[in-house]
């Protein structure tokens, strides 16, 4: 569906507090204001490693994590897959849900922050996290949560930039043990999970869109086996 109140709905369907939006809303403020910043924010492209990675898939039911304005949802959209997408800012997802009613394309927009979203588990064929930006806490929920939410013989996607996750931090400046990495999401695995990808690869650039100054990825695929 492409309308605004899926884009308002958190997925288990329940009522949610503060127009809609289930998360903190200090992570929503800090989103909201940096896509507000812009009218357009990204590249409007789906992302390379998505598309190489999801070429030899069979379309099923994916979640596009940390949607942004919604390339990668579209791509998969019309590439038969049914798509739920969903972020933290409502300014992205009212541009992502706007260039899905203007391609004629059904996607479930949830506002949501990943850890708060009660998300159905064991429930998507793809999980797809594409520069997420997701922060780490002690007990690794939303690494649980990209877990929890591939269904048995499901994928994980997690694509990040690469050379972020190990640099230094300085006073008041990015500091990589605040968020999740690849690494962080490999070294929860066990038995159920098979790697089937994971390395650091040259990246498909988009032209245009912030963030174009990242030249490498780093793309862990891992399959859930049960
Ligand atoms: C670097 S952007 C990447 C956007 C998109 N995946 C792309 O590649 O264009 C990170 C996205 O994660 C979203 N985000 C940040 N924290 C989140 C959370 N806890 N749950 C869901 N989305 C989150 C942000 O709003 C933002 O849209």
């Amino acid at each position: 569906m492409t309308d605004d109140i899926a884009a308002r709905t958190p997925a288990s369907g329940l009522p949610a507090p503060s127009g809609g939006y289930v998360g903190d809303p200090a992570v929503r403020a800090e989103w909201d204001n940096r896509y507000a910043e812009r009218q357009q924010l990204w590249s409007g492209r789906p992302n390379g490693a998505l598309v190489a990675e999801a070429a030899g898939l069979a379309p099923g039911r994916v979640l596009d994590v940390g949607c942004g304005e919604g390339a990668d949802a579209l791509w998969l959209a019309r590439g038969g897959w049914d798509v739920t997408a969903l972020d933290v800012s409502g300014v992205a997802l009212d541009r992502a849900a706007g260039h899905a009613r203007d391609a004629g394309l059904s996607v479930r927009w949830v506002h949501a922050g990943l850890a708060e979203a009660a998300l159905p588990p064991a429930s998507f064929d793809l999980v797809s996290a594409q520069y997420p930006a997701l922060l780490r806490t002690p007990d690794a929920v939303a690494e649980r949560a990209l877990l929890a939410a591939v269904a048995p013989g499901g994928v994980l996607l997690f694509v990040h930039h690469a050379g972020m996750d190990t640099r230094q931090a300085h006073d008041g400046d990015f500091d990589p043990a605040d968020y999740i990495w690849p690494s962080t999401v490999a070294a929860l695995l066990d038995d159920d999970w098979s790697v089937e990808v994971d390395e650091r690869r040259p990246r498909d650039l988009p032209p245009g869109g912030a963030g174009a100054h990242h030249t490498d990825d780093l793309v862990l695929r891992v399959r859930r086996l049960r």
